[in-house]
């Protein structure tokens, strides 16, 4: 698979980003339609968080099958876990194109992609043929054209057609290309959305479904502290982190010139894992083992993801380097996990 990959990659590189990603797909739709491989997975590799048995810590970061597209692809690759989403309660198209680049040099991706999205009805009913043996987690988000005071309505729209159909949930405030999106993230907004959200959990009878949170990477460290704190409190079930930056300074400078011409968006992939690995730092030193924290952010190789988990993180998930190093990777992952 890596040398096949590495065959390839140079025919998807030679595609627009968003034109590679749609060929991928269309690529894995067809693969679908045959029995794939079981993974190899050893009993051994699996871990429980909360309360859920998931088959590898090695999960899918949400952004790439946001409408649950490919899971049985995903699940053959040897993912635990997949992350769908970011799905809105109404479709959306997004931003306009291009809002998708590559940086392969320094295995980093920009994204506006701006929650392109099928709607939450259109996903939860595929979801209803997901595969078993996977764990599938909903990510969350709202639609652009709603304003910031009532976004609590749109997560709790959203959740109502998916939570049924997935095992946790998370809510995403921490994209940079959803407009003040990143504000709920501040405790005097977070409070009442967490609180807003596990009512909508209570209502639905789904009290033991896990309901997470993914932050960015962005805020200074006194404010993580502040995040933390609302959500020990608010009685949620873990964190996310991180999601993609705003930081130009995770380019070299070879590359900045480049990277600023491309415009707005958030970065992602090998340059983020320092910052990434020093905010759930930081989020480990204070959430004193309260709550369980996924890493997710610039996580690219079998060692990287092995120390986060060594760091305290419960599970990982990866992205980015999925698209430069290839389905492959999931493998040697696992296998230096086991
Ligand atoms: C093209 C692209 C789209 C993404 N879309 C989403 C999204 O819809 N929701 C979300 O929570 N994160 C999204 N992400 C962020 C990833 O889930 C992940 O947090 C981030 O890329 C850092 O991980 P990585 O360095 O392994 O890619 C997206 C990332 C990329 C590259």
């Amino acid at each position: 698979m890596p040398n096949l990959y590495r065959l390839i990659r140079p025919l998807l590189f030679s595609f627009d980003p968003e034109r590679a990603h749609d060929l991928a797909f269309w690529a894995g739709g067809l693969a679908q339609r045959f029995p794939l491989p079981d993974p190899k997975l050893g009993p051994g590799l699996a871990v429980e968080a909360f309360g859920l048995r998931f088959p590898s810590p090695l999960g899918l970061a949400a952004g790439l099958d946001k409408g649950a597209r490919l899971l049985p692809l995903w699940k053959s690759m040897g993912f635990g876990h997949v992350e769908i989403g970011t799905v809105t309660p109404r479709p959306q198209p997004g931003n306009p194109r291009p809002r998708l680049f590559r940086l392969p040099s320094e295995g980093i991706i920009l994204n506006r992609m701006g929650f392109n999205s099928e709607g939450a009805e259109v996903v939860a009913a595929r979801l209803k043929e997901r595969p078993r043996g996977l764990i599938v987690g909903g990510n969350l988000g709202k639609n652009k054209a709603t304003p910031e005071e009532n976004a609590l309505e749109d997560y709790v729209a959203a959740y109502r057609f998916i939570a049924p159909q997935v095992d946790y949930i998370a809510l995403n405030v921490s994209s940079p290309n959803t407009p003040g999106l990143r504000n709920l993230q501040a405790p005097k907004a977070l409070g009442p959305l967490l609180d807003g959200m596990l009512a909508a959990r209570r209502e639905m009878g789904l009290e033991a479904q896990p309901l997470l949170l993914k932050l960015a990477p962005d805020q200074a460290f006194e404010e993580l502290d502040g995040i933390v704190e609302v959500a020990v409190a608010s009685g949620i079930s873990g964190l996310i982190a991180t999601n993609t930056t705003l930081d130009r300074s995770i380019v070299s400078a070879l590359n900045h010139n480049k990277v600023q011409a491309w415009g707005q968006g958030g970065l992602s992939g090998r340059g983020l894992a320092v910052k990434a690995r020093s905010v759930r730092a930081r989020l480990l030193q204070t959430l004193r083992g309260r709550l369980p924290l996924i890493a997710c952010g610039g996580l690219s190789s079998p060692e990287e993801v092995a120390a986060a988990l060594k760091e305290g993180a419960v599970l990982a998930q990866i992205y980015s380097a999925l698209i430069f190093e290839g389905p492959g990777l999931v493998g040697r992952i696992n296998r230096e996990l086991a």
